[in-house]
């Protein structure tokens, strides 16, 4: 039996190591934004996050300054335009929500979104280089391989640390699968595997307990309002942009599940669209599916297990259409 000193040294030594372990510093670049300002709020929230680093070409400096004042431990600097280089320095995670968002389709933003975000990446791999990064500017099909292939020319690319955020269509199926079946969203967990627009979304409906009930027309609605309720809310703003809300709290999700696994809390498994071999075989190099999260980022990438003959039929239409959004941005950079 341990004496009661050294049973406090225990206790000590353990708090140590745990709080040593969760010493993150995370930056979000684009932190003005309709989805950085509340993605930012989110992150200060996040226990896993010792240090927040708000950057954008306009207004981040304000928004620190605002979510430093909530009572939460970590502490929230601000970065103007010029100061992109010190924003990043020592951090561990960057969150791109930069970028402008979409009016109709999400590729009538590449070539504005595909600028920033290939800038972006640059300094990451200057300043960060082993830094975990998430992102979220659209069209992700296309600004994941974007960069990818920065960081390969700077030598620095670990293809275990680029993640595509698709959150957004997993919480979306979750919600309206749970709308359809009136089953709380705690049972409608859906796995969205493939890419992040339109018909390159593929909900494995069939391995939720109540999808798995939902059939013909019902279906087919389900399937398309998850593959295209980004269009609702745009729609819905009128031209103001497209969601932030609901972004902002996917994108929170989904760092923070990447926080726990490079914690090295086992089992931590989320769909991320990142570089997979379970199609490179048709030259589909970039696919998300349900990927384990560990200290080095992606351990392992899941199977997409059996798929009825409709989502076979889904996975049909993804891949060439995913196929030419990834050659698309490969493009952009070479
Ligand atoms: P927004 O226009 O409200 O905010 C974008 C922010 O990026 C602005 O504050 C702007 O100043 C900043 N910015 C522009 N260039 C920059 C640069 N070079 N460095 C740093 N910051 C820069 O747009 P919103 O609504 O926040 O959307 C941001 C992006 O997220 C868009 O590309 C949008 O399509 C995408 N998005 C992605 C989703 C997903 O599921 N992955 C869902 C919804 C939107």
């Amino acid at each position: 039996m341990f004496s009661r000193s050294a049973a406090r040294t225990v206790s000590h030594a353990r708090q140590f190591s745990s709080s040593a372990a969760r010493q993150h510093k995370v930056a979000v670049l684009g932190a003005g934004g309709g989805i950085g300002q509340p993605l930012s709020m989110l992150l200060k929230l996040d226990k896993n996050v010792t240090s927040l680093s708000l950057y954008d070409i306009r207004g981040a400096p304000g928004v620190a300054a605002d979510v430093s004042h909530i009572d939460a431990d970590s502490t929230v600097k601000g970065y103007a335009a010029d100061k992109l280089d010190e924003a990043l320095e020592g951090v561990k995670v960057v969150v791109i929500p930069a970028g402008v968002p979409r009016k109709m389709s999400r590729d009538d933003l590449f070539n504005t979104n595909a600028s920033i975000v290939r800038d972006l990446a640059a300094a990451v791999a200057r300043v960060a280089p082993e830094a975990h990064l998430l992102i979220i500017s659209n069209p992700v099909n296309s600004t994941v391989p974007i960069v990818s292939e920065v960081l390969k020319a700077a030598g620095v690319y670990d293809p275990r640390r680029v993640f595509g955020v698709t959150t957004l269509d997993v919480v979306r199926a979750r919600r309206f699968l749970s709308e359809v079946t009136g089953a709380p969203t705690a049972e409608t967990g859906v796995t969205v595997v493939g890419g992040h627009s339109g018909s390159t979304i593929v909900p494995l409906l069939s391995h939720n307990a109540h999808g798995k009930g939902v059939s013909g027309a019902a279906y087919d609605a389900l399937v398309h309002r998850i593959q295209f309720g980004g269009d609702e809310v745009v729609q819905a703003k009128d031209g103001a942009g497209s969601a932030t809300l609901s972004m902002a709290y996917a994108g929170a999700k989904f760092a923070s599940t990447l926080l726990r696994g490079l914690n090295g809390e086992k089992g931590v498994v989320a769909p991320s669209f990142v570089k997979s071999d379970l199609f490179a075989d048709q030259g589909v190099e970039y696919f998300s599916s349900n990927v384990e999260l560990g200290p080095n980022g992606v351990e392992k990438i899941h199977p997409l297990g059996p798929l009825t003959a409709s989502e076979e039929k889904l996975l049909a239409a993804c891949l060439p259409d995913l196929k030419k959004n990834i050659e698309k941005g490969k493009a952009f950079v070479a």
